[in-house]
């Protein structure tokens, strides 16, 4: 659609235009399962990076997305009203070293006065709201911009279409636009968690699921030692996860009740769970959680992160 042509109205999830700044693995989920499930025409999809590193890719597996170097091309030449930050909290850290009194824009020039609402979507751990405005909003009128603003966490399990996404307002109330709504049910179920406990939840859900397949391919390799294929291995541990977390959710029981009702008196489960207590497995789990929050905030508060 034209800009001349556009309405002042909020775009809807068929039409709207959707932009991100930061072309990495968040970026890379998000898109794949937008095009995969949520059935968006590459064509609306704008991203934006420095370096051709991810966005060669995208542009190869996704035909006619466009990308660009410049932030400011996501807002003012394509116009998206839907818009992903997704760089490391590093970048934002270094606009606020540069700026001196006030921090740089993300976007060189502040970004302009659009003419419809639009929708700022930050995945970025360790980063209020309020700090993101000052890198991308004209200080001289903030309030003229017709943006909603979110913090969201969205795990990669995205690019599958099976994602968990916390948003900061309730997701089925009138805070969140439908468009936003609509976009992000596509890719994962929505949940709600105040802005304050967003990098937690990040550290639990994105870094959480990598320490999952972590768990799942340690028990397949305990099913392949007592002679099971591979494939058998993996499938049988995968599902019994999968079982655990519907009983789970679907109970509403503690972990340690259905572990309880597992465990019969002398038998086998409660003879391999002295083993994970004995290799302290349990504060093993519960200190990679606890390093992955670190990580993200340290991140995002150095100059030359490695
Ligand atoms: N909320 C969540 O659910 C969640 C989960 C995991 C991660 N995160 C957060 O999401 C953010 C992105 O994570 P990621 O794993 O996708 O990071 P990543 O893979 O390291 O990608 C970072 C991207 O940012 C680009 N970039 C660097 N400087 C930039 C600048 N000045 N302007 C625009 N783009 C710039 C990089 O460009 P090149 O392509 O040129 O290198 C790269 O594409 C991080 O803040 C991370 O903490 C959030």
């Amino acid at each position: 659609m034209s800009k001349a042509k556009r309405s002042k109205q909020a775009a809807d999830v068929n039409s709207c235009k959707i932009g991100f700044i930061g072309a990495g693995k968040m970026t890379q989920s998000i898109i794949h399962g937008l095009v995969q499930y949520g059935k968006v025409d590459p064509k609306r999809l704008h991203v934006a990076a420095p370096s051709p590193n991810n966005t060669d890719n995208l542009k190869q597996q996704h035909a006619g997305l466009k990308v660009t170097k410049r932030n400011l091309d996501i807002f003012g030449k394509f116009d998206c009203d839907v818009i992903f930050l997704a760089v490391n909290g590093n970048v934002i850290h270094n606009l606020y070293k540069l700026g001196g009194t006030r921090p740089a824009p993300l976007t060189t020039n502040f970004i302009p006065n659009m003419k419809h609402p639009f929708y700022v979507l930050s995945l970025i751990s360790g980063y209020e709201i309020k700090a993101l405005k000052d890198v991308l909003l004209n200080p001289e009128h903030p309030d003229k911009y017709q943006m909603e603003m979110h913090r969201i966490m969205i795990n990669c399990a995205a690019a599958y279409g099976l994602g968990v996404c916390a948003v900061d307002v309730e997701p089925d109330s009138k805070k969140l636009a439908e468009v936003v709504r609509a976009l992000l049910s596509s890719v994962a179920k929505l949940e709600y968690i105040p802005e304050t406990q967003m990098d937690a939840a990040c550290a639990v859900c994105g870094a959480g699921l990598a320490f999952s397949y972590y768990f799942i391919n340690a028990l397949s390799d305990g099913a392949l030692k007592i002679g099971l294929s591979r494939a058998s291995a993996v499938k049988f541990a995968a599902k019994t996860v999968n079982c655990a977390t519907q009983t789970l959710l679907e109970s509403g029981k503690h972990p340690n009740e259905l572990k309880d009702e597992v465990c019969a008196p002398s038998g086998g489960a409660i003879y391999g769970l002295s083993i994970l207590d004995k290799a302290d497995v349990a504060s093993g789990i519960s200190g990679a959680v606890e390093a992955a929050h670190k990580r993200a905030i340290s991140l995002a508060k150095d100059d030359n992160p490695q």
